[in-house]
Parts: C-alpha cells; sequence; structure tokens
C-alpha cells in the first residue's frame, strides 16, 4: 500500500497539533512553553488516537480483505474454513464477511463438483462392467457355434438359447439403465390415479409365480378388510413390487419359506411391507443397497440375473411420491422393505369385492 498507517497518523496528528498551537497563540499572555507543552500533547494524543483507529479499524480490515482477494485470485480457498467473522456494524467488517461467504459458497461448489464427478467415472466404470459381461458371454456362445457347434444341432440350439438368455439380460440392463436416466433428467411424468394396491399386488405375484414355485417359495397376500386405495403411478408402483418381491424370491433359499406383502392404514396413508424370510442384509450394507450397483455379495457370479439397479429405481420412484423405503432386515432372518402411499378414493364399492378376513394363500 502506497501510505502507511504510521505515515498518514503523523502526518494528521502534525497538522491536528499545529492548528491547535495556532488557536492557543491567539490568547493572550499565553507563554511559550505553555504552546510548546500544548503541541506536544496534542501531538502525541492524536498520533495514538489515530494510529490506534487507522491500525485496528482501517488498516488491518483492509489488509485483511487483500490477503483474501489475493487468496481468491490465486484460487486458494483454504481461508474459507476460517471462522467468519460475525456480523459487525463496520462496514469494512461487512464486506469482509461478505467476501468470505462468497468464497464459502464457491468452496461448496467445487466440492460438489468434485462429487459429481467422482460419481460419474465410478458410474461410468460401473456399467461398463456391467455391460461387458453379458455381451462378453454372448460373443462367446456366436464364436463356439461359428467354430463348428453349430453343425449339431443340439449344440446349437444350446448355446443359441444361451446367447440370447446373455442379450436379454444386456436388454434388461438396458432398460433399466434407461429408466434410471429418463427419471433423474425429468423425462418420466407420473401419471397419478386411484386404484387398488391388493390388485397390483396380485398381478405382480401372478408374474412372478413360476419363478418362486422353482424354488419352492410361496407368495403371500395378507388381504385386508382395509380399503387398500392408493393415489399414486400404477405402472411405476408395479414396478416397485415387481422389484422387491423379485428381490425377496431372488435372496430366499430353496424350500419352504414365504414372501409376505401386507398393508397397514394410517393418518399419512397405507403403508405397504414385503416380508421374506431369506438370508437377510448385514446393517453396514443397509444404507448402500439403493446404490446403483451396489451387491452385498461381491461375487457377481451368485448374482446372474439381477442388473444391480432394481433398488435404485425403486428408491426413485417411492421418493416421486414424496415417500422413503424403509428396509428392516436381520441376517439369516430375512428382510422387510416398506414404503407409504397416499390414501386414494374409492372407485367401487370395495367391500363386494373382498374376500374372507383371514389371510388368503396365493398359489
Ligand atoms: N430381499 C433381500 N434380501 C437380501 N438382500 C437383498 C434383498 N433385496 C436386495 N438385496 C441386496 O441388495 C442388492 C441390490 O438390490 P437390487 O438393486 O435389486 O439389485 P440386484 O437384485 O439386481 O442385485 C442386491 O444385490 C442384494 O445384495
Ligand atoms: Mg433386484
Amino acid at each position: 500500500m502506497f501510505f502507511s498507517s504510521k505515515g498518514v497518523a503523523l502526518l494528521l496528528s502534525f497538522s491536528v497539533a499545529l492548528v491547535t498551537t495556532a488557536f492557543l497563540s491567539l490568547v493572550d499572555d499565553v507563554s511559550a512553553q505553555a504552546l510548546l507543552v500544548t503541541w506536544l500533547l496534542a501531538f502525541s494524543s492524536s498520533y495514538i488516537l489515530i494510529q490506534i483507529t487507522l491500525d485496528f479499524l482501517v488498516f488491518k480490515e483492509i489488509n485483511k480483505i487483500y490477503v483474501m482477494i489475493n487468496k481468491l485470485r490465486r484460487k486458494d480457498l483454504s481461508f474459507v474454513e476460517e471462522q467468519a467473522p460475525k456480523s459487525s456494524v463496520n462496514p469494512l467488517r461487512r464486506i469482509n464477511r461478505e467476501i468470505l461467504d462468497y468464497a464459502a459458497h464457491k468452496q461448496k461448489e467445487i466440492n460438489d463438483l468434485k462429487k459429481m464427478e467422482e460419481f460419474r467415472r465410478e458410474f461410468v466404470a460401473n456399467v461398463s462392467h456391467e455391460l461387458k459381461t453379458p455381451i462378453f458371454a454372448a460373443q462367446g456362445f456366436v464364436y463356439t457355434l461359428l467354430d463348428g457347434a453349430a453343425e449339431q444341432p443340439k449344440l446349437r440350439k444350446k448355446f443359441l438359447k444361451k446367447a440370447a438368455r446373455s442379450l436379454d439380460g444386456l436388454d434388461l440392463l438396458v432398460q433399466d439403465l434407461l429408466t434410471l436416466s429418463q427419471m433423474e433428467t425429468g423425462g418420466i411424468k407420473m401419471h397419478y390415479e386411484h386404484f387398488n394396491i391388493q390388485e397390483t399386488v396380485q398381478e405382480v405375484f401372478d408374474q412372478l409365480e413360476s419363478e418362486a414355485d422353482k424354488k419352492g417359495i410361496q407368495l403371500k397376500l395378507e388381504r385386508t378388510q382395509l380399503v387398500t386405495y392408493v393415489y399414486a403411478d400404477r405402472q411405476r408402483i408395479y414396478q416397485v413390487l415387481i422389484n422387491l418381491v423379485g428381490n425377496a424370491i431372488k435372496y430366499t433359499k430353496q424350500g419352504g419359506k414365504t414372501v409376505r406383502v401386507y398393508f397397514a392404514k394410517n393418518e399419512e396413508g397405507i403403508d405397504v411391507a414385503v416380508k421374506d424370510e431369506g438370508r437377510g442384509i448385514p446393517s453396514e450394507d443397509i444404507k448402500r443397497i439403493f446404490e446403483r450397483f451396489y451387491r452385498v455379495e461381491k461375487s457377481r457370479a451368485r448374482n446372474r440375473g439381477g442388473t444391480g439397479l432394481g433398488l435404485a429405481i425403486v428408491k426413485h420412484i417411492v421418493e416421486a411420491h414424496k415417500s422413503e423405503v424403509r428396509v428392516k432386515s436381520k441376517v439369516g432372518e430375512g428382510s422387510t422393505f416398506s414404503f407409504r402411499l397416499p390414501q386414494g378414493k374409492q372407485q367401487t364399492q370395495l367391500s363386494l369385492e373382498m374376500p374372507q378376513p383371514e389371510s388368503e394363500e396365493v398359489e
């Protein structure tokens, strides 16, 4: 800075002392000694006062602002972590604070961008890996056919079937990725309607029946006398239930087990729960299973068929309904996934179509 606080203080106090002494000299009978003492006193006290004022109120604050602006210019935002000065009447302090706030905002933006970049990189790596697996498998089967297996009708059919299954997996993965990306960009509009969620669960059971049968798992809809009309996007809720019931079947071992869907009504809406007696999820994994491609079992070979995106889609859909998915699970005992939907209006006389009050088994 061109002026130092000392120089300015000296200049000002010199002028103050001079003016004071000049005024005093106008008074009659004032000795030269008194004038000198006045000058000295005026000079020293003004000097001290001006110096303190400049140093503490102006120069110190301006220097801080200078340092901060220099750091901003060098994109060094580390000072943002420093405690921001509390609001003050001093305008310089307020400017200081404004700069700190601005820098803190920028720092947050930079951190968010860094996180997003990391997330993007991880996502691309995961997608590539997931795409590679079915493509690689289908490629292998096709080449085996080309290498001569096609000559033998039995082998031909076997390998063609395997290649088709790999390509089906690829199709599923691409569909799930598309659904997720459309949801994130807001490309999918929700179509809300009033419908009976018990009917939707029944449709889901019908679709997954053969899969459950193969593993000897019973699908049970705990029917209720409650009016279970909800106001939601029927298609999307169907997708949620397919994923949850599908997982419940997939992560339950062969034989003698049951997957239940039950409802509870409360003031805020209707709770839908899918409960299995499967292997359960360790508590440290529960918060991560909704991440894309996150799997509890690290070996992908043990989990063929799933895209690893099911629960990410479920979370998106349920959150679009202003709700959340809750998970309760105990390793070795089973898991319960539940979510709440807003109560809908009854479209027909439900009680006529309601079955018996006791729970009724569905195959
Ligand atoms: N009912 C369940 N029981 C045990 N583990 C589950 C259950 N549902 C989900 N998981 C775990 O959460 C992971 C993510 O599920 P999801 O997103 O549906 O992917 P995917 O089923 O394709 O692997 C699964 O890989 C599994 O480890
Ligand atoms: Mg799944």
